[in-house]
């Protein structure tokens, strides 16, 4: 049946009709940076701490309390041996698609598409989050000068109807109408989405050149928050340490997870990347390390400033500097929220036209997908078409179920490098390899085994809303890809 084909690793297709290489190992840390730090240390946090009860009682999620640094440190320990994978895999297939093209290499089509389809939810369904988190934060920063927008234009319809509080719930019976349906829309969410998408239309240096300012900004003003925080620590905060046990420290993670989500984002730029095999693995390995550093000190600070439990806020480190007093600092955090998440959505834009380009040039996605623009040597097709798609989902979706679904797609993709790893080193042992995962069974087994543990933290709701993303992404694969497959009709 050709199902489990393997697509031969080449060396990637440069010159007239590949894309430019501009980037170098710093260019990758920052855009790692760039992609990592975002919605999940901003937004995410809180509930990662304090947990989740609905109205009736009924615990969604247990948190971690202050032992959300151990979390922290599980996630940089799980997300390290996937890093290392990631990184022998980039540099041995330095092609645009990242862990599609990986999959498509060591364990043969269907998985390709399979894990092609789990990126999806990681980098377009998860900017709808991002983007939403955006929007909150965007909100905020308008009150604080005095302009306030309408509900019905800062509340998507899902996020209203998913809401527990009754001031956002009457929008459904105040917004204005057409015909039976009540128009609810996050206006700065859509138009975040397609500021972003019409910069990287412009070409990937211009992008780059942004992100790096945005990236900057992030820094400064996650070291103002450490900074200013860490004077005000009240230590009688840290007791108890683990409320909720290990029950807590794993299901935090299992959120917070998202916070990590992007140090593999880099890779889908290895046809841009000078020099991938040495550029990749350490941009991949330092972006990854200098974000863990961050997170476990960032948290550390967030738990000691308030009672965990105070956390609990889709702005936790803006609120744990208002309750501790810090208004300015407060409102600085903020405005930086706003612009680190605005880098997030640029990296993750960035990185789903690239996956559909890789999908398109194989056959599995019709080929006007596959398109490069003439002058930019952008993908400006799917760049436009994931910006539509993203912008309408911001404009409609409820935040929470896409943190969900994001985590366990990215989880599940991960879990695939680390075993496409070891079987490309069993059936090809010989291969030169740039970068080698050092102990490689302890690193594959254990990176695999470690991203299915963290997905079992995840609510029975976004195994369900998996299984059946996975059925309509078989149910396309039959339909098209394996009828048009470049590699199987050869
Ligand atoms: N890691 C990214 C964020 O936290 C997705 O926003």
């Amino acid at each position: 049946m050709g199902l489990f084909d393997r697509k031969p690793i080449v060396a990637s297709d440069d010159g007239e009709h590949g894309m430019r290489r501009t980037l170098g190992a710093a260019d990758l840390v920052m855009l790692a940076i760039g992609a990592v730090i975002g919605a999940g240390i901003f937004s995410s946090l809180g509930t990662a701490a304090a947990g989740e009860t609905l109205a009736d009682g009924t615990v969604v999620r247990y948190g971690a309390g202050p032992a959300l640094v151990l979390s922290f440190v599980l996630l940089g320990a799980v997300c390290g041996l996937a890093a290392l994978c990631y990184a022998e895999l980039a540099a041995m297939i330095p092609q645009a698609g990242s862990a599609y093209a990986y999959a498509y290499a060591t364990l043969g089509e269907i998985v390709a598409w399979i894990v092609g389809w789990a990126l999806i939810l990681e980098y377009a369904v998860g900017n709808v989050a991002v983007a939403i988190a955006w929007g909150g934060y965007f909100n905020s920063l308008l009150t604080g000068f005095g302009i306030s927008l309408p509900g019905w234009l800062t509340h998507g319809y899902w996020n209203v109807k998913a809401s527990s509080d009754p001031a956002i719930l009457q929008l459904l019976d105040t917004a204005p109408r057409l015909g039976p349906i009540p128009i609810l829309i996050n206006l700065p969410a859509f138009a975040i989405v397609a500021a972003i998408t019409v910069l990287l239309l412009q070409g990937v240096k211009e992008s780059t050149r942004a992100n790096n300012i945005m990236v900057v900004v992030k820094l400064l003003v996650l070291a103002l928050f450490v900074g200013v925080g860490a004077m005000h620590i009240d230590t009688a905060n840290y007791t108890p340490f683990a409320p909720n046990g290990f029950r807590g420290i794993h299901q935090g993670a299992a959120i917070v997870f998202f916070a990590y989500i992007g140090f593999d984002a880099i890779s889908t730029a290895a046809e841009e990347t000078r020099n991938p095999q040495r550029n990749l693995p350490l941009g991949i390995l330092g972006g990854l390390g200098v974000c863990t550093l961050i997170y476990v000190i960032v948290g550390f600070v967030a738990t000691g400033l308030v009672p965990y439990d105070q956390l609990k806020s889709s702005d936790p480190l803006a609120k744990a500097l208002q309750i501790a007093g810090l208004g300015t600092a407060s409102w600085i955090v903020a405005a930086g929220a706003v612009v680190s998440m605005a880098a997030v959505l640029l990296v993750f834009q960035y990185g789903q036209p690239r996956i559909f380009y890789a999908m398109a040039r194989d056959g599995l996605l019709p080929k006007f997908a596959a398109k490069l623009h003439p002058k930019t040597r952008t993908p400006h097709v799917t760049t436009t078409l994931t910006g539509i798609c993203v912008a309408l989902g911001a404009l409609v979706a409820d935040d929470a179920a896409t943190y969900d679904l994001t985590n366990i797609g990215t989880l599940a993709a991960f879990a695939v490098v680390c075993i496409g790893v070891l079987v490309l080193r069993l059936r090809e042992p010989d291969r030169p390899r740039p970068f080698k995962v050092p102990f490689f069974w302890l690193v594959c087994l254990g990176g695999a085994g470690a991203c299915v543990f963290v997905m079992q933290g995840l609510p029975a709701s976004a195994w369900i809303a998996f299984g059946v993303w996975m059925a309509i992404g078989l149910t396309v694969y039959f339909a098209f890809g394996y009828r048009n497959s470049v590699l199987r009709s050869r």
